[in-house]
C-alpha cells in the first residue's frame, strides 16, 4: 500500500523530495540553509528534512534569483516573513512590491550607465579624471557628459 500524499504544510520533506520538487540542487538547500533562508531539521539518522511550506520559500528564492535580485536583499526581506509557516499570499504580494521597486531602481541605474557609456562611445579618452564613467563623482559631470575640460579648452582655443 502507497503512502498517503504529502499536503500538510508541516510535513517533512527529504532532500530528495525537496529536489524533485524544486530542481535545486543538495548544495544550495545547504547554501541557502547557511544564510538563514531556509530552516531544515534533523531525523535521528541525522539527515536534513525540511517542512513541506519550506517549498514556497524556495519557491521565493527562486523568483529573487530570476529578477536578479541579490541574495543578500533577498535575506533581508525574509527576515520579515513568518518563521514557522508558509509565506501568505499577502506576504508574497508584499515582497514583490518590494522587489518590483529595486528593479526600478536598477532600471534607472543602468539608463544612467548606458548614458554615461554612450558618452564614452563618442570620446574615447579613458581619462580616470575627466570621464564620468570612470569617475563618478567628478565635480566636471555637472558641466555635462564627456570630456568637458577638453571641450571648453577647445571653446578657449577656437578663434573663430
Ligand atoms: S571615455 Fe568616458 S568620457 Fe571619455
Amino acid at each position: 500500500m502507497s503512502s498517503p500524499p504529502l499536503s500538510h504544510p508541516d510535513d517533512l520533506l527529504t532532500v530528495q523530495q525537496v529536489v524533485a520538487r524544486t530542481g535545486v540542487m543538495p548544495s544550495a538547500l545547504r547554501f541557502y540553509e547557511a544564510r538563514g533562508l531556509i530552516t531544515a531539521e534533523r531525523n535521528s539518522g541525522n539527515q536534513r528534512l525540511y517542512r513541506r511550506y519550506m517549498l514556497r520559500r524556495i519557491s521565493l528564492v527562486l523568483a529573487a534569483r530570476r529578477l536578479g535580485i541579490p541574495l543578500a536583499d533577498v535575506a533581508d526581506i525574509f527576515t520579515t516573513l513568518p518563521v514557522d509557516q508558509p509565506p501568505s499570499h499577502q506576504d508574497w504580494v508584499r515582497v514583490s512590491r518590494v522587489w518590483k521597486r529595486q528593479l526600478a531602481e536598477r532600471r534607472r541605474f543602468l539608463t544612467n550607465l548606458e548614458r554615461q557609456l554612450t558618452a564614452c562611445i563618442g570620446c574615447g579618452c579613458l581619462s580616470m579624471k575627466l570621464c564620468d564613467l570612470l569617475n563618478p563623482d567628478d565635480g566636471l559631470r555637472t558641466r555635462g557628459q564627456g570630456p568637458v575640460r577638453l571641450h571648453d579648452e577647445g571653446e578657449r582655443n577656437d578663434p573663430g
